[in-house]
């Protein structure tokens, strides 16, 4: 079990580091590199308690809590969000602490009562509302639909310190604590995954939030989320990538997703990719049936083009294209990219078409019709697919 660790002078991450687990979000969501459930406890003439951690690390998380404040009480628990892997701690502190005043938005509290029932005493706040704790105090700043309607930040305005739950996360289990601790890529890399799977559908909200931050004016030097390592060398670095992925532009970079039943897809695919290489891209293919969906939709947070490839198999696409298609109509990556459909038929065809309007409900503006090719493409045919990608090369490096 993990110890506490301190971040400042009486402030500790009092969390559990979940190294095993490998989906979230049910399977939506892969997690190759474990998590964290970060809980951070603030010791001043008050203490507050900011979020609890997923139910089944709960004994961890007292075990912390008595470790550091033995008989002593907590009057303040702040409960930024109520989705069960922060939330699931509740009612064990709760039992520990029944006189502590939970603190929490109004649909922080509607989210408690539907999950845990009970009444509780609790006060409901808004933006700029704030607590003081003695030398330390908190102020909330709401986050509704980052990325649930629950969702607020609470900011420690004597230490810089800003504990925005989700926002700013990663899904990574580590020994360290801070970014100056674990591989700088590494950490990025988990970062944008997390953004593209959970927060890409809230991005003009996230370039809002980040706007009233600024001008709010807050002095921030450390960011400590809810998941995974906390920003205290460069937080600067995590706000600046959620500015750009918020933006949504991306940079000179394709993904080719497809599958194939007798090569005929996987030829086209092949052939548009040497394409987008002659013209000068990033390009990163993935036949779905044996890539990881998660990985795709994090290399599609910062791709110019999409290209989604399937033959047609009883006037559908194959099932291993479907679910990627699904997801990207949830997530919403924007009309700032590219789409184009592709694959092959033996007699009715219509993949590209299905393609396309999942692509168009998942508001990819369409590069031009989709290529199809009827059995086997020809020399030809994989001649128009490698122009087709030098193309696409000249449009997204512009
Ligand atoms: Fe990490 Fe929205 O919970």
């Amino acid at each position: 079990m993990s110890r506490p660790v301190a971040i400042s002078e009486g402030i500790y991450w009092v969390g559990s580091v979940d190294w095993n687990i490998r989906h979230f979000h049910g399977s939506a969501f892969s997690t190759h590199r474990g998590t964290t459930y970060n809980a951070y406890l603030i010791i001043d003439e008050k203490i507050a308690l900011v979020d609890t951690v997923y139910g089944p690390f709960a004994e961890e998380l007292i075990a912390k809590l008595k470790d550091l404040l033995g008989s002593r009480k907590i009057d303040y628990l702040i409960i930024n969000h109520t989705e069960t892997d922060h939330s699931g701690a509740f009612p064990a502190m709760r039992n520990l602490y029944p006189e502590a005043k939970v603190v929490c938005t109004q649909r922080g509290l509607e989210g408690l009562q539907a999950h845990y029932g009970a009444e509780f005493d609790c006060t409901v706040v808004k933006t700029g509302d704030t607590i003081r704790l003695g030398r330390r105090s908190l102020t909330f700043i709401e986050a509704p639909m980052l990325h649930w309607p629950d969702s607020m930040f609470t900011y420690i305005p004597e230490e810089a310190l800003l504990l925005p739950n989700d926002a700013f996360g990663q899904h990574l289990a580590s020994s360290g604590r801070f970014d100056d601790e674990v591989d700088g890529a590494v950490l990025l890399d988990e970062a944008a995954k997390y953004y593209a799977n959970i927060l890409m559908p809230f991005s003009r909200l996230i370039t809002n939030k980040l706007e009233e931050i600024k001008k709010m004016g807050l002095n921030i030097k450390m960011i400590a989320p809810s998941h995974g390592i906390i920003w205290r060398q460069n937080p600067g670095r995590i706000v600046e990538a959620y500015a750009r992925w918020a933006e949504g532009k991306g940079v000179a970079k394709a993904i080719i997703a497809y599958d194939t039943m007798w090569q005929s897809t996987k030829k086209m695919a092949y052939a548009l990719l040497d394409g987008l290489i002659a013209g000068g891209v990033e390009v990163k293919l993935f036949k779905l049936s044996v890539s990881d969906r998660s990985d795709i939709i994090k290399e599609v947070l910062e791709a110019r083009a999409l290209m989604v490839g399937s033959p047609t198999i009883n006037n559908d696409i194959l099932p291993t294209v479907s679910p990627l298609l699904d997801e990207l109509v949830g997530l919403r990556p924007g009309n700032k990219k590219l789409g184009l459909a592709f694959g092959s038929y033996g007699w009715g065809g219509g993949a590209q078409k299905i393609i396309e309007e999942r692509l168009k409900a998942a508001k990819v503006s369409l590069i031009e019709a989709g290529l199809a090719v009827k059995w086997v493409p020809t020399a030809s045919d994989l001649e128009r697919c490698f122009q087709v990608g030098r193309e696409i090369a000249a449009k997204i490096k512009d």
